[in-house]
């Protein structure tokens, strides 16, 4: 489902210690250092569980060791500059084609993606820092892309440090802050006086958008088309490579770390658990929900903490990002002594299934919405329990266009990548939710992200 404001689990490993309980803790810490010893000799495992679940993680001797996954996508590169030239040059082209003069991003995942300029290498603020795309005609008669940066001049210094490609010098309009910046970013402009079509990236800050309107009242401002849109949402070889890496080490995250898991600890040790392993396995931004039994039921979640159970599905919903790109998996699973009942495991089969029809029905040239209908009506009688949206795009975002959701319209491309993820949510009982993400493979056919580690999930003890 990805990443929820405030009901994430980013806690450091240990940070579910309170601090008033400290020296009570320290103490017990000296007490359970010469019992353990003693249970493990005697094989007497149940006084280790007894110690494991009444005072949350096991002070072990082995903190659990996720380095090894560190390797696993440690030769996938990040993008090279010649592929932001490509992605330049095909936004002049498109531009030129739509007789648009210009496009205009804030730093962000569109700016991150036609010019390296992310919001983490250039905060927003009140004060505009534009990437600024403009086609040009070279001598040869084909369409170039003229990459500009409207910077504070105060900062223009700064601002020439960022890491932006460009196959031509980049120019920097600087506005002082005794005169408008939206004029100064209309001086690269063609036509930017007369009816110049000018597209801006969609999440550009309304300020902005009015800022350029009025500083040209005879050109249109508009939200950027489809045609530009789809460039960065269609993912390239190089892209999928990395959201391959991404999702399968997300997997191996959840497996590894459900090694450490047992009846008895609470829900933010499992989440802190899968949060360590995808740190070590090198993803940036970790996040981990970690929700057991009935609290599933709340696809973001209850902020209780509860304690897990012998009859409790462990649902985790996680992700992160490599070299830009997140990735996101949940599985709904068993440990190897969980007790569940025969309804526990027949809904989970029916959600593995809808999500298996769901992947099969996203071929190249389906509308979005219409994958949604699909999983909706293998959901038969359990429909009502799927209360949300069946996926969502992913890439330089957690969620991006296009929308496998109802009223939904845009078409299934080459290129394109999507979650599935199904659920089942039962108030007061349990929540089931499987999501694998998947891209659409030249040939039109839809292919997991995690198939390079066996997929979707076989069953809730073999992820
Ligand atoms: C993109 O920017 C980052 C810093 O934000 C930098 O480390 C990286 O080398 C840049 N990539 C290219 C291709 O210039
Ligand atoms: C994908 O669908 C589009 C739109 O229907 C079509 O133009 C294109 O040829 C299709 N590509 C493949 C590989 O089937």
């Amino acid at each position: 489902m990805g990443r929820i404001q405030d009901r994430s689990v980013h806690l450091p490993y240990n940070a579910t210690q309170n601090h008033s309980t400290n020296s009570y803790r320290r103490s017990l810490i000296v007490l359970v250092a010469l019992l353990f010893p003693a249970a493990y000799y005697l094989n007497f495992s149940s006084l280790a569980n007894l110690f494991q679940s009444r005072y949350g993680h096991p002070i072990s001797y082995h903190e659990p060791d996720f380095s090894h996954l560190s390797s696993h996508c440690a030769d996938i590169a990040p993008i090279q500059a010649s592929s932001f030239l490509d992605r330049q040059r095909s936004l002049a082209e498109t531009l030129y084609h739509l007789k648009a003069s210009a496009y205009i991003a804030e730093p962000g995942p569109s700016a991150a993606y036609f010019a390296n300029l992310t919001s983490a290498s250039w905060h927003l603020s009140e004060r505009p820092l534009l990437l600024i795309v403009t086609p040009y005609i070279d001598h040869i008669g084909t369409v170039q892309a003229q990459v500009s940066v409207l910077t504070p001049s105060f900062e223009a210094t700064r601002a020439k440090l960022l890491h932006i490609p460009s196959s031509v010098d980049i120019s920097y309009p600087e506005w002082p802050e005794h005169e408008d910046p939206y004029a100064a970013a209309l001086s690269v402009v063609d036509n930017a006086d007369k009816g110049a079509v000018i597209y801006v990236d969609g999440a550009a800050r309304h300020f902005i958008v009015e800022g350029l309107q009025q500083a040209a009242p005879h050109a249109v401002v508009r939200g950027a088309p489809i045609e530009i849109r789809r460039l960065r949402e269609r993912k390239s070889k190089e892209e999928l490579e990395i959201m391959k890496c991404a999702n399968e080490v997300t997997v191996l995250s959840i497996r590894e770390a459900r090694k450490h898991m047992y009846i008895g600890m609470h829900e933010s040790e499992a989440g802190a658990l899968v949060v360590k392993a995808m740190s070590a396995a090198g993803l940036r931004g970790p996040f981990a929900l970690s929700l057991f039994g009935e609290n599933a039921a709340l696809p973001h979640g209850s902020g209780t903490d509860r304690v897990l159970k012998a009859e409790d599905f462990i649902l985790i919903d996680c992700g992160g990002a490599l070299h830009g790109y997140e990735s996101d998996v949940t599985r709904t699973f068993l440990l190897p002594d969980s007790s569940p009942s025969e309804r526990q495991l027949n809904l989970w089969a029916k959600v593995k299934h809808v999500q298996t029809v769901a992947l099969n029905t996203a071929l190249n040239g389906t509308i979005t919405g219409n994958v949604d209908k699909t999983a909706r009506k293998v959901m038969g009688d359990y429909a009502p329990y799927f209360t949300h949206r069946l996926g969502h795009g992913i890439g330089l975002e957690g969620h991006e266009s296009p929308y496998l959701r109802g009223g939904s319209n845009d078409i299934i491309l080459t290129g394109h990548t999507f979650s599935d993820e199904p659920g089942i949510y039962i108030e007061g009982e349990l929540g089931i939710r499987l999501e694998d993400c998947f891209y659409i493979e030249e040939d039109g056919k839809p292919v997991y992200l995690t198939s390079g580690v066996g997929g979707q999930a076989r069953s809730p003890w073999d992820l």
